[in-house]
């Protein structure tokens, strides 16, 4: 963990603080790629995952955005609430499981709060010269966080904005932009799960390859587990066998035994469990993880996600 000084707390937007993190040791902070997030221990033992939004190649600061949301776990609004200007706590080193891939022509939608990456992607793009679009959805005005920051921007005439609570003609058609993309355009979506599920299904309904679709989700999605049962997992390392109880993560039995893998969410979405599988069949319950990490390079989240199959052995 890494230690910052809450340099400036800031009223961003209704109901949306930024915080920006300053080194405590040093000038520099850990280089990051847009898209990355960071790890913010608020408070001990409540510990919640934020994109970084500021320019990528900024290294004297951290730049996050929160918004208070009552119906999360508590989080948004101890950030809110109790962090204040001055005050130091720990953060984990950047983490990036959103970045931004080689592509002719990038289309970036962000849904609320979910613009922080998006806009560190913008920044990016506009600086390597990367041709883009960008559509901001928000309920309202006031709620739209970096507004004048995009507005005097370089890139401003690359953005487009659309309000909920504004005129039918300036909502997101999303059929029409996805219709006007040039050919091997990639797709980068944050924001809450309705509108990443939205978008994903759109995409792929139009010919949209999984592939071309990323995208970062702020909290697990609801997981029907009433036909959970238990399953064995084997530590390659040492060749010891765990049962896995219904009501078990793979994490809490191994760590009981000592065996400890990192993690931080514990939900899968934020991917500092992930851990390859040598054998068995995992029952994949992460947000965090592309088709092709799981399925060609045997990636999976033992956090949350559980076996199809009697056995697992993990490669630890
Ligand atoms: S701890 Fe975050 S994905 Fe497992």
């Amino acid at each position: 963990m890494l230690q910052v000084r809450i340099a400036r707390k800031a009223q961003e937007a209704l109901d949306i603080v930024t915080l920006e993190l300053a080194p405590v040791e040093g000038e520099h902070l850990p280089a990051f790629s847009a898209g990355s997030h960071i790890d913010v221990e608020i408070r001990p033992g409540l510990v919640r995952q934020y994109s970084l939004c500021n320019d990528p190649t900024e290294k004297h600061r951290y730049l996050i955005g929160v918004l208070r949301d009552p119906g999360s776990r508590g989080g948004s609004v101890a950030v809110h609430d109790e962090l204040q200007e001055g005050q130091v706590i720990h953060i984990s080193p950047p983490r990036n499981h959103f970045a931004l891939t080689q592509a002719p022509h990038s289309l970036l939608l962000a849904g609320g709060i979910g613009v922080t990456p998006i806009l560190c992607m913008a920044e990016r793009l506009a600086q390597i010269g990367s041709d883009f679009e960008m559509h901001y959805c928000s309920r309202s005005p006031e709620r739209m966080a970096f507004r004048q920051r995009i507005a005097q921007s370089g890139y401003a005439g690359h953005v487009h904005e659309h309000f909920d609570d504004g005129d039918p003609a300036q909502k997101l058609d999303l059929p029409t932009v996805l219709d006007a993309q040039p050919a091997g355009t990639h797709l980068y979506v944050c924001g809450p799960a309705g509108f990443i599920d939205f978008v994903s299904a759109t995409a792929e309904q139009k010919g949209w390859g999984k592939e071309r679709i990323h995208f970062e989700y702020f909290a697990a999605k609801a997981v029907d587990t009433s036909d959970d049962g238990s399953f064995e997992v084997q530590v390659a390392s040492t060749g010891k066998v765990y049962t896995i109880g219904r009501d078990d993560s793979i994490v809490s039995v191994l760590a009981e035994d000592g065996v400890e893998i990192t993690t931080s969410c514990e939900q899968g979405i934020c991917g500092a469990c992930i851990t390859r599988v040598l054998q068995g069949q995992p029952d994949h319950r992460d947000q965090v993880l592309t088709d092709q990490e799981r399925n060609e390079e045997n990636w999976f989240t033992p956090c949350c996600s559980r076996s199809l199959t009697p056995k697992l052995v993990l490669d630890i």
